[in-house]
């Protein structure tokens, strides 16, 4: 997501701050901006795409100060354009921010700036609201004007200000939004992350939840939300940068595993009412439309198609309405049946994939409705559709995908239950049921994330296979696929997914003693069915790892073993198996010595055809 760096210092605090800002580059980004107190004003440069963008207009070296807050953006509020970028000052500049996260009240705030002190907002962001807050409340006390303004303030927010009144100072204050001050000698930094500051500072106090801190080139002083000081123990960096950069995982992939259930309540949380009804705020799709629809296509490459599988059997379930999917390649060139009744869904984490925007285009041709389900906000898909429904992963390093995958399940079950429950297709008991179980993921998933060690050590015992089945009835189906891919892309084994019904009909035939397959059996009412699939390939000496919710024991005797996830609805499921599937994928890679963030041949984005 967005990075933060301030420093305060001697000198030179321009040069600080963009080295920062390049530390958090990794994470992704689309516009950076920097803010320096400079002769009694403060100087704010900012600009779209890469840092050196910004590089290019932050003026000669002697343009330079002792202070300075910077900023990546990975767009939320607003699309990415020089004006959206941080850092925000307030009217006359008197005041700059940098912010991550969101003010869930920014448009109160904003109405009430309007109506009462006739303040002219520049950007679309909500970050804006906080520059402008301060500045009223601003009387000579930076400290005071911040607590002032948080008062104000819901959300989840990191935020930095400076004041050209108090040009040797930095205050910063967190709300469930990360933020560490770096302890140097006669300089400090604050930053978002860890690694922004690791060519200076090893020492860091981690600041906690509802603190601010307010740093001087000699001082860290933390302060509670009292207002009380605060003594932190000191945190020792032992990592280097680019362990720091991964927070300690190995590897991006498993980094953004566990990221999963941050996601997918980022994803929840921005969709669900207090009411707990589903909000489509900024989708123009009204009840007329959703019933005029007659058919949804759901079109995507890669681990976001295989969202679509889901999304496919989802939808039609809940909203009862034929759904078509297709791979981007094979839509674009096969004249489908798209109208002006048709609702496209595009799915794509990047938003930049070019078989997936020629498939939008050609459906926008045709006079479709398009909808994508997008992570990166300010993409070419994003910009190209009628609506957006962002998905809240944050920024996805590792070439193959998990976090995104699931957060577009996420989106599926959200589009379905809102459609269903707008066209009357489902009743108030079912909505919310499944909306219950959607709520639980979060913790579920936590829950099953501990059970990392135990799939290692199943990955550990099969890494040598040079060839992986995996099965699967229903659900189960589009999930069989995406644990197939997982595991093909990063180990480089030959592996195959087929809907379990399916295998009778020729795939049966490869089985023989020791075939690995994954045995994917969370579906309770296609359970029987998938246990006597799991006899047919035992009968054939094949190896099974069943995937089965908590409390389902039938397959153990069928299976060699047997990996259980949290009990669930069956719907919400394929959130819960592909957990596993994922695990499995990154250790048998690990073991293999395979490049598992950046496998061969593979792409993030793929931006040709
Ligand atoms: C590439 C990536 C996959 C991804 C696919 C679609 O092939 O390696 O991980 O699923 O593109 O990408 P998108 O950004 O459109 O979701």
């Amino acid at each position: 997501m967005c990075g933060i760096v301030g420093y305060v210092g001697k000198s030179h605090a321009k040069e600080k701050v963009i080295d920062g800002l390049k530390r958090l580059e990794y994470r992704g980004y689309d516009s950076a901006g920097i803010a320096l107190p400079i002769d009694g004003r403060i100087q704010i440069r900012k600009h779209v795409g890469e840092i050196k963008n910004l590089e290019k207009i932050i003026g000669a070296p002697e343009f330079d100060s002792a202070v300075g807050i910077g900023h990546t953006r990975w767009a939320t509020h607003g699309a990415p354009s020089d004006v959206n970028s941080h850092p925000h000052g307030n009217g006359d500049n008197s005041i700059a921010i940098v912010h991550n996260g969101i003010i869930e009240n920014y448009q109160e705030i904003k109405e009430w700036l309007i109506r009462d002190y006739g303040v002219n907002f520049k950007s679309e962001t909500d970050s804006e609201v906080i520059a402008h807050l301060i500045g009223i409340f601003y009387d000579g006390d930076l400290l005071e004007a911040v607590n002032k303004a948080v008062a104000e303030m819901r959300g989840a927010y990191a935020v930095c200000a400076i004041a050209a009144a108090e040009p040797d100072k930095i205050v910063a204050v967190r709300k469930d939004a990360p933020l560490v001050a770096g302890i140097g000698k006669g300089f400090n930094f604050i930053a978002s992350d860890i690694p922004a500051l690791l060519k200076y500072v090893r020492q860091v106090y981690l600041i906690e939840n509802n603190e601010t801190v307010v740093l001087t080139k000699d001082d860290i002083v933390i302060y509670n939300e009292e207002g009380r000081k605060v003594k932190r123990d000191v945190f020792n960096v032992t990592w280097d940068a680019d362990a720091a950069e991964k927070e300690g995982y190995e590897h991006f992939m498993l980094k953004e595993i566990h990221e999963q259930p941050k996601g997918i309540f980022e994803t929840l949380t921005r969709r669900i009412n207090d009411d707990d009804s589903i909000n489509l705020d900024g989708i123009s799709m009204t009840k007329e439309d959703i019933e005029g629809f007659n058919k949804v296509y759901i079109v995507a490459c890669g681990t976001a198609y295989h969202a679509g599988l889901v999304g496919k059997l989802v939808i039609e379930k809940m909203a009862k309405i034929p759904v078509e999917i297709d791979v981007a390649s094979e839509f674009r060139y096969r004249d489908p049946f798209v109208d002006e009744n048709t609702l496209f869904i595009g799915i794509s984490q990047s938003g930049e994939t070019l078989d997936t925007l020629a498939a939008l285009r050609e459906a926008k041709r045709k006079g479709a409705r398009i909808l994508s389900v997008v992570n990166v906000v300010g993409s070419s898909v994003a910009r190209e559709s009628d609506d957006v429904f962002y998905t809240w992963a944050g920024p996805e390093i590792a070439v193959a995908s998990t976090k995104a995958y699931t957060t577009q399940l996420v989106c599926m079950y959200l589009l379905g239950l809102y459609m269903g429950r707008t066209k009357g297709t489902i009743d108030e008991a079912y909505y919310h049921k499944v909306l219950a179980d959607l709520k639980a993921l979060p913790d579920k998933v936590t829950a099953l994330l501990k059970k990392e060690d135990d799939i290692a050590e199943i990955a550990r015992k099969y890494h040598r296979r040079e060839q992986v089945f995996f099965i699967g009835r229903g659900l189960d189906s589009g999930v069989s696929y995406e644990g197939s891919l997982k595991l093909k892309e990063i180990s480089y084994i030959n592996s195959f997914a087929i809907a379990a019904g399916e295998l009778k009909h020729g795939t049966i035939a490869l089985m023989e003693e020791e075939t690995l397959v994954f045995a994917l059996a969370t579906q309770d009412f296609l359970y029987e069915k998938m246990v006597s699939n799991v006899e047919e390939i035992k009968a054939r000496g094949a190896r099974v790892i069943g995937v089965a919710k908590e409390g389902r024991t039938e397959i153990e005797k069928v299976a060699d073993e047997v990996i259980y996830i949290p009990d669930c609805i069956d719907e919400v499921s394929p959130v819960l198996a592909v957990i596993p599937l994922q695990i499995f994928a990154y250790y048998v890679a690990r073991e293999r010595g395979c490049n598992i963030d950046k496998p061969k041949n593979l792409a993030k984005s793929v931006t040709v055809e």
